[in-house]
């Protein structure tokens, strides 16, 4: 079983002691010492399994933190509902990770909700940003307080929540973090619903309907050739033709920037959707090329 550990006093020792072990006793030609993070919410799925498995193929000593993070929920959100169920993921880590970093919100945040706090910029206010203010902010200043308690080499984060990946792959380059952020694709169930801790929340009916998310990106992409316009008509008439799913955002973007992308833009893109289904927010993105 994976060691769980509370407190940041703790943590640091332990990444710190297991860092000078593997040094000594590991093989002269192997990446000894590292250390790779996995930063989640619990309430794992084989999505952030994928996610440990990737740190694990990495080498070195792998670090999974548990924590529902409050600065990143709005008013209203799911913050109280969203799922806890440390116990089943410690199980769930076992043979994959090393530490499971699992502290309290008082532990993190021992003045209350931190005062400072890392900004996301403009690239924060758009898509998810825009629905969800300050989301991002909230996310940011969580992360940093991971790499700067754990201070790891690489941390791994999902292509499903791929404006998160995006923003926090600026911040790392905006101010000179040194740790490398490893992104890994999205896992999928068998009808396509990319894999979720909120999918949890989706009554039957709401479940069925939900593949519409996934089915309109590939409608998306396989009408990416005849350009953007084109791709977002299929991929909005998907979600139309599903009334149990509100539309959100639908958006086609420059990877690179994570900006709208013009209507005569050629090569990657990424699209972008966010519905409610039922009472249950969901995200999800595809890679095309138009
Ligand atoms: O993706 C998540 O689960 C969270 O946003 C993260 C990165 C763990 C920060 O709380």
């Amino acid at each position: 079983m994976p060691e769980i550990i509370t407190t940041i006093a703790t943590l640091r020792a332990r990444v710190a002691e297991a860092r000078r072990a593997a040094r000594q006793d590991g093989p002269a030609d192997a990446p000894t010492g590292r250390v790779v993070l996995v930063p989640t919410m619990g309430a794992l799925h084989d999505g952030h399994l994928r996610l440990v498995s990737r740190a694990r193929d990495l080498g070195g000593v792998v670090v999974v933190s548990i924590f529902v993070n409050p600065l990143q929920f709005g008013p209203g959100e799911d913050l109280e509902r969203y799922p806890r169920t440390l116990d089943a993921d410690v199980v769930a880590l076992e043979g994959l990770a090393d530490i499971v970093f699992a502290p309290t919100a008082a532990e993190m945040y021992p003045h209350g909700p931190s005062e400072t706090r890392v900004s996301a910029g403009e690239s924060g206010t758009r898509f998810e940003g825009a629905s969800r203010p300050g989301h991002f902010d909230g996310v940011l200043t969580v992360v940093t307080k991971l790499f700067n308690i754990v201070q790891p080499d690489v941390a791994v984060f999902g292509q499903k929540d791929a404006q998160q990946a995006h923003v926090i792959g600026r911040m790392v380059d905006d101010l000179d973090l040194p740790v490398s952020i490893a992104v890994v694709d999205t896992v999928r169930e068998t009808d396509g619903l990319a894999l979720s801790s909120r999918n949890r929340y989706l009554a039957e009916e709401d479940r069925l309907a939900a593949v519409a998310l996934s089915q309109a990106l590939a409608a998306g992409a396989e009408t990416a050739s005849g350009g953007v316009d084109a791709a977002l008509q299929a991929a909005r008439a998907r979600i139309e033709a599903e009334p149990a799913v509100k539309l959100d955002y639908l958006a086609i973007v420059d990877p690179e920037t994570f900006r709208e992308a013009s209507p005569d833009h050629h090569g990657p893109a990424l699209m972008l959707i966010a519905a409610r289904v039922g009472t249950t927010r969901l995200i999800d993105n595809q890679r095309l090329t138009v």
